[in-house]
């Protein structure tokens, strides 16, 4: 090698090192070869329906109360005459339980809805596999599902983090390689069938793909609890075609447990989930002060038990903390008014969607900004949570490939490529965390990193020996 390409090499590698990395933080220089992100054809089979007449189909299941000894279990029929109710037990085959659900279906523009059924099985047993079977005749269909262990300090307990999913085949492959892991009940932060991206050229889609949707993640949905957030792709609202928004579509199939927990609408709620509070606030509803999701928070955080639940983990589709291109600083309202009570109340962690790619900062404030001070920046800071970007489930957006440069220094890991995370809690102090990219096989992780609790480390520190 001549002395002029030794010098140009060493001075491309300099360069790009310093592209890649800025002092903690590191932005991947990973190369996506994923599929083109268009929605999977109406026909295909991964949204092929159950063969037997009118049986149920989008069959999905989330937790049905505040400690989760409950679920409720949503299901579709095309035509009226279901059946309404639910057999579930213990034993596979033997069913010695049964409960009613109640029936809803809807318009919108000119798409009509099937019969949505939804089904709450109340007063089950902690750490139990309950079977259970919804249809009739032929057509009945069954499946299975794990409650938690009790809500406690020393249940060690895994969640899978999934966003913006979609319905391509992008999205396919986020939710195939999430179900070959350990995740036990998805913590979903917004957007989910991009159905809305149909509505000029086909407005029939605008509700069919909520179908198909239904029928796509129902391997996972069927057997696992997901906890619903709302998104923007959720919201549908097109005057023009006499279509108000409101969440319609999302409200009528994928509903919460928002009562036990005191909130007044099913777009803000809490649950409480073996070692975890997870509190799943609404990024498209009012939350500054004096509004209902603010005064909820305000008394939904004052009834966290850190000694029963050491894990405090919030759940938003739109990040307070992104240094991509794509939707920067639309998180900054809510911050300016959550943050400092996520910093007093020592959040461990807080998982966003909206962006479509991957993010991960560093424990990160930005309390001294007020308008007038000129002390606007972020700052590092141990007492304040990790923030979580997980965005990347693959719709038909496709990938939020441009960020800020240089990477900001409360930014500590970027990556634009779609994937899933998991949050493994294993006791009262630690807990660990994977994203994992979809190309990769499953036990490969592109970022991870020991989470250690918020409340319980301090405590431990100022504990005398
Ligand atoms: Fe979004």
């Amino acid at each position: 090698m001549n002395k002029k390409l030794i010098i140009s090499t060493i001075i491309s590698i300099l360069i790009s090192l310093s592209n890649v990395v800025n002092g903690d933080s590191f932005t991947s220089s990973y190369v996506r070869l994923d599929p083109p992100s268009t929605d999977i054809p109406l026909d295909s089979e991964f949204f092929a329906a159950p063969e037997a007449y009118n049986a149920p189909q989008q069959v999905h299941i989330t937790q049905g109360d505040y400690d989760g000894k409950a679920v409720i279990i949503s299901w579709v029929t095309p035509y009226l005459h279901g059946s309404h109710t639910v057999y579930y037990g213990t034993t596979k085959g033997k069913y010695t339980s049964k409960a009613k659900a109640t029936n809803t279906s809807y318009s919108f523009n000119v798409y009509k809805s099937g019969q949505i059924y939804h089904c709450l099985v109340d007063g089950l047993e902690y750490n139990t596999k309950y079977y259970y079977r919804i249809g009739s005749g032929p057509s009945n269909r069954e499946f299975w599902f794990q409650t938690p262990p009790e809500v406690g300090p020393d249940s060690p307990y895994t969640f899978g983090l999934i966003g913006d999913l979609g319905q391509t085949m992008n999205s396919l492959s986020t939710l195939q390689h999430y179900m070959k892991g350990e995740g036990q009940t998805v913590l979903f932060v917004g957007d989910l069938t991009y159905a809305d991206r149909h509505i000029d050229e086909a407005p029939h889609e605008g509700g069919l793909r909520w179908d198909t949707w239904g029928r796509l993640v129902e391997p996972s949905t069927a057997y696992q609890p997901w906890i619903w957030t709302c998104g923007n792709h959720d919201i549908d609202y097109f005057p023009k075609l006499g279509l108000l928004g409101e969440f319609m579509q999302f409200r009528e199939r994928y509903p919460s447990p928002y009562k036990a927990s005191e909130s007044t609408s099913p777009l803000w709620y809490a649950i409480r989930r073996g070692p975890a509070h997870v509190i799943v606030l609404a990024s498209y509803s009012g939350f500054v002060k004096y509004t209902a999701q603010y005064r909820w928070l305000d008394n939904e955080l004052k009834k966290v038990d850190r000694k029963k639940t050491p894990w405090l983990i919030v759940i938003m589709h739109v990040p307070l903390y992104n240094s991509n291109t794509a939707h920067y600083m639309e998180g900054e309202s809510m911050r300016s008014v959550f943050e400092q009570w996520f910093v007093d109340y020592k959040v461990d962690v807080v998982f966003a969607g909206h962006v479509h790619s991957y993010e991960r900062s560093h424990r990160v404030s930005n309390l001294k900004y007020n308008i007038s001070n000129g002390a606007c920046s972020p700052v590092l800071d141990e007492s304040a949570p990790f923030y979580v970007t997980i965005g990347d489930g693959g719709n038909s957006e496709g990938i939020a490939g441009e960020y800020i440069s240089p990477q900001p220094h409360y930014s500590a890991f970027r990556e634009p490529s779609f994937g899933h995370a998991i949050l493994d809690i294993k006791n009262k102090t630690h807990a660990y965390y994977y994203w994992h990219r979809n190309q990769d096989g499953n036990k490969v992780t592109a970022d991870s990193f020991v989470l250690h609790n918020q409340y319980w480390m301090s405590e431990l520190e100022h504990t005398p020996i």
